[in-house]
């Protein structure tokens, strides 16, 4: 199998890119930070259906990360990537060089709206100014027909979902399905963190989150109450450091105090030193 096509210039990838929608190519863009799993080849083969040049990003965001996170630890092995994208056929992988995306002077920053502000925003401040402001900067580079996000980071697809409607970038933003383990624990690069014992803690995280959902098929409908079983279950099972554990409009993410069909739990945790998120729709 050949590797895709490696850019590592933005010139060069936007000209690419620009060469493919003249030649009247629908273009995908599949955005990640690289340490490609299950869940990002989920979302290149989605690309893959709809589009007929997908282009996928892997560039590890510095301005996304807080002062004290894992920036310096996150997982980087492009030739892996590379390799497991081989299988993907995929056109071409955008990797550029921290220097090259921001220059020194680089000073100019997305406000992100108003979804950004709890939960992930309030926990991780400065994290969805900085993914606002580098999706922009990856869609002014690669001019996408579509691009492509996981559900997994439900906030994060509405932050990206509203930057674009409110700047009217023309691209379609579409969200896939979680792709789970054996147990259910959300695939993210940053399992790799996770000791044998931790990561057998880490499946509690998914079935606190079945548990929303049993819960409100067995006709409950009190926030507080599914909220404090799903605490129970994380507890249960050692989790004792909890950020939140939120049931929210999905558009809004405003808490609610009825849960319905569309709501959606949220929770955040630490395993150990891992910080792990997920989220489902309860009904
Ligand atoms: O979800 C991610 O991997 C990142 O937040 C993204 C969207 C690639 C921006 O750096």
């Amino acid at each position: 199998l050949a590797n895709p096509l490696l850019v590592r210039a933005a010139n060069e990838a936007r000209q690419r890119v620009w060469e493919a929608r003249l030649a009247g190519r629908k273009v995908g863009l599949v955005p990640t930070m690289g340490a490609l799993h299950a869940g990002h080849l989920s979302l290149v083969q989605a690309a893959r259906g709809e589009c007929d040049f997908t282009v996928v990003t892997i560039f590890v965001n510095p301005t996304q990360f807080g002062p004290g996170e894992d920036f310096h630890r996150y997982p980087r092995d492009l030739a892996a990537d590379l390799a497991a994208l081989a299988r993907g056929h995929v056109d071409m992988v955008f990797a550029p060089a921290v220097d090259d995306l921001y220059r020194v002077r680089h000073s100019t920053f997305v406000e992100p709206p108003r979804v950004a502000r709890a939960w992930e925003g309030a926990f991780r401040p400065q994290h969805f100014r900085g993914v606002a402001t580098i999706v922009l900067k990856l869609l002014h580079i690669i001019p996408a027909d579509v691009a492509f996000f996981g559900h997994k980071d439900y906030q994060q697809t509405c932050v990206v979902r509203d930057m674009v409607d409110d700047f009217d970038i023309p691209v379609t933003i579409r969200t896939c399905p979680t792709i789970r383990e054996a147990d259910g624990l959300a695939m993210s690069s940053r399992n790799a963190y996770l000791s044998p014992s931790e990561r057998e803690q880490a499946g509690a995280v998914h079935r606190s989150l079945a548990e929303a959902v049993a819960m409100f098929e067995a006709g409950e409908r009190d926030s507080a109450t599914i909220a404090r079983a799903m605490r129970g279950v994380l507890m249960q099972a050692g989790i004792v450091r909890i950020d939140y554990i939120a049931l929210v409009d999905p558009l809004t993410l405003d808490e609610v105090s009825r849960v319905g069909v569309d709501s959606v739990a949220l929770v955040a945790v630490h395993v150990g030193a891992t910080r792990l998120i997920d989220n489902t729709q309860v009904g």
